[in-house]
C-alpha cells in the first residue's frame, strides 16, 4: 500500500462509514478462485506440521519471494515459526483429499499420506499429492488481525513424478481443477 493510498479525505470518509460482514467478505473472496498448498515444517523435536493454505501469493522475483496468512493460533504456525522454514506443497487435482485432511484438524494427518523428509528440504514433502514444491527460508512476518502473514523466500523447486499435473483450485466454496487443454 502506498502512503497515498493510506490518505483519509472525503472518499476515506465515506469508505470509514461502511460496514462489510465476515458473511459478505467470504462471498466476496470466494468468487475470487486460487490454488490450493499444503504448507509444512517440523517442530523442532522433528514431528511433521502442516496444514491446507490457499492465500500463497507471489511477492518478487529477484530473491524469490511468496507470502502467505495463517491463522495466530494454527500450532503449524507456530512450528514453522521456531523451525524458520517451511515448503509449500502445490496441490494437483488428485491432492484434494489432502486438502481436506490437512483441513481437518487431525493431530494424524501425515499418517494418511505419503511424505518425504529430506534433511537438505524447509519441511515435509508430500510427494504423491504436489505437482511442485518450494522450499522455502521464512524471512519475516506481519501482524494482521488474527492471522499472520508469513514471507518465505524461496530457495529450492522441486517436482515430484506426479500422475497429474493439473493444479488442484478452490473457489465457489468449491475444488476444482485446471484443465490443460
Ligand atoms: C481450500 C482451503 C484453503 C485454506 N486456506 C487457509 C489459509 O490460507 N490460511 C489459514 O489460516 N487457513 C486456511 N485454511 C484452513 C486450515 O487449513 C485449517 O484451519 C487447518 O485445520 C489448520 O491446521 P492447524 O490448526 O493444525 O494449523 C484453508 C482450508 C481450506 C479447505
Amino acid at each position: 500500500m502506498t502512503d497515498s493510498m493510506m490518505e483519509g479525505g472525503a472518499a476515506g470518509s465515506a469508505a470509514a462509514a461502511q460496514t462489510v460482514t465476515p458473511a459478505q467478505f467470504r462471498s466476496l473472496m470466494s468468487t475470487f478462485p486460487s490454488g490450493v498448498a499444503i504448507v509444512t515444517t517440523s517442530d523442532l523435536d522433528g514431528q511433521p506440521r502442516g496444514m491446507t493454505c490457499s492465500s500463497v501469493c507471489s511477492v518478487a522475483v529477484d530473491p524469490p519471494t511468496l507470502l502467505m496468512c495463517l491463522r495466530t493460533g494454527s500450532p503449524t504456525l507456530t512450528a514453522m515459526l521456531r523451525r524458520s522454514t517451511l515448503a509449500v506443497n502445490l496441490l494437483h487435482a488428485r491432492g484434494r483429499a489432502a486438502a481436506d485432511l490437512f483441513a481437518s484438524g487431525t493431530p494424524h494427518r501425515f499418517d494418511m499420506v505419503r511424505w518425504s523428509a529430506d534433511p537438505e528440504a524447509a519441511g515435509p514433502h508430500l510427494i504423491d499429492d504436489a505437482h511442485a514444491i518450494a522450499d522455502c527460508r521464512i524471512t519475516g512476518t506481519m501482524s494482521a488481525s488474527d492471522h499472520t502473514v508469513v514471507f518465505g523466500e524461496v530457495f529450492r523447486v522441486q517436482h515430484p513424478a506426479a500422475v497429474d499435473q493439473s493444479p488442484l483450485l478452490y473457489g465457489l466454496r468449491q475444488y476444482s481443477s485446471w484443465s490443460v487443454a
